[in-house]
């Protein structure tokens, strides 16, 4: 579904050039749930955007359904870091913003954009405009309206990072089981081991800047996964231990730890 092939991406500042990213390469399954988890500054982000064809490679190609990603990819949903919701529509019509694109009519865009609302807990906050939602909240919206989009494909970037410990549990679950029903291909970036380990398939685990793929990690979990339970389970804690001990190298070659 999605392949990265020796990608690399390097930007300049002040007459100066870096590598944010490199040798990049993975292929990504259709319906599979990838998880990629790595140091802050690692080129996750990056790495998405030049998935969804916001910007391009210095180096190798990526593809989607087997055509390079030259230009906008609308075939993805990007729910990116920063939400982005434009600050003159209420939430409701934040959320509706892809159904109209898509050209659906007022009684379908009620409906989607209601039962996404209730999923994400903002009953009551239709009306509000982003500016008075609070960061958690501001999330919210756009996990409804990237799910409202309903694309073939999300890539999401720390979409629960901003919630409480609860909530985003729950959101895990609520999107496990949207995963499962509707067959979507997800690549989800977090900062948040237990999560990675919870959600997908295989975990990527990048490396410091530049960043590079050091390792994917098999989950075999069986599914469906409790969001609440399994990380209590032995099986769990035996994948978190090696992940961790990957992870952590990166960390402290940083001088962040220990
Ligand atoms: N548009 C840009 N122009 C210049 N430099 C950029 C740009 N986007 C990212 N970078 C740089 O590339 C590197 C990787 O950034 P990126 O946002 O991909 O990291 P990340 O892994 O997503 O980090 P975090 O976990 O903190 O979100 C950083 O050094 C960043 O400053
Ligand atoms: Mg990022």
């Amino acid at each position: 579904m999605i392949q990265f092939t020796n990608v690399s991406k390097r930007f300049s500042r002040d007459g100066q050039s870096f590598l944010a990213a490199q040798n990049i390469n993975l292929d990504i399954k259709q319906g599979e749930f990838i998880t990629v988890i790595g140091p802050s500054g690692c080129g996750k982000s990056t790495v998405l955007n030049m998935c969804a064809g916001l910007m391009k490679p210095n180096g190798g190609e990526i593809y989607y359904r087997g055509k390079q990603v030259e230009k906008i990819n609308t075939q993805v949903g990007y729910m990116t870091q920063k939400d982005n919701l434009l600050p003159w529509r209420t939430v409701k019509a934040n959320i509706e913003i892809g159904l109209e694109i898509q050209g659906k009519g007022a009684k379908e865009r009620e409906r989607e954009s209601s039962k996404f609302i209730e999923m994400v807990g903002l009953k009551g906050f239709e009306k509000h405009y982003p500016q008075e939602l609070s960061g958690g909240m501001r999330k919210r919206v756009s996990l409804a309206k990237i799910l409202a989009y309903n694309p073939e494909t999300l890539l999401m970037d720390e979409p629960f990072g901003a919630l409480d410990a609860q909530l985003r549990l729950i959101l895990q679950d609520k999107l496990l089981e949207i995963w499962k029903n509707t067959k979507k291909t997800i690549i989800f970036v977090t900062h948040d081991l237990e999560e990675a380990i919870t959600l997908g398939d295989r975990v990527a685990v990048f490396s410091k800047r530049p960043g590079t793929i050091k390792a994917i990690y098999d989950v075999d979990l069986p599914r469906p996964r409790d969001t609440f339970n399994v990380r209590y389970t032995d099986e769990f804690k035996t994948i978190q231990t090696r992940l961790w001990d990957a992870l952590k190298e990166e960390f402290i070659e940083e001088g962040n730890v220990g």
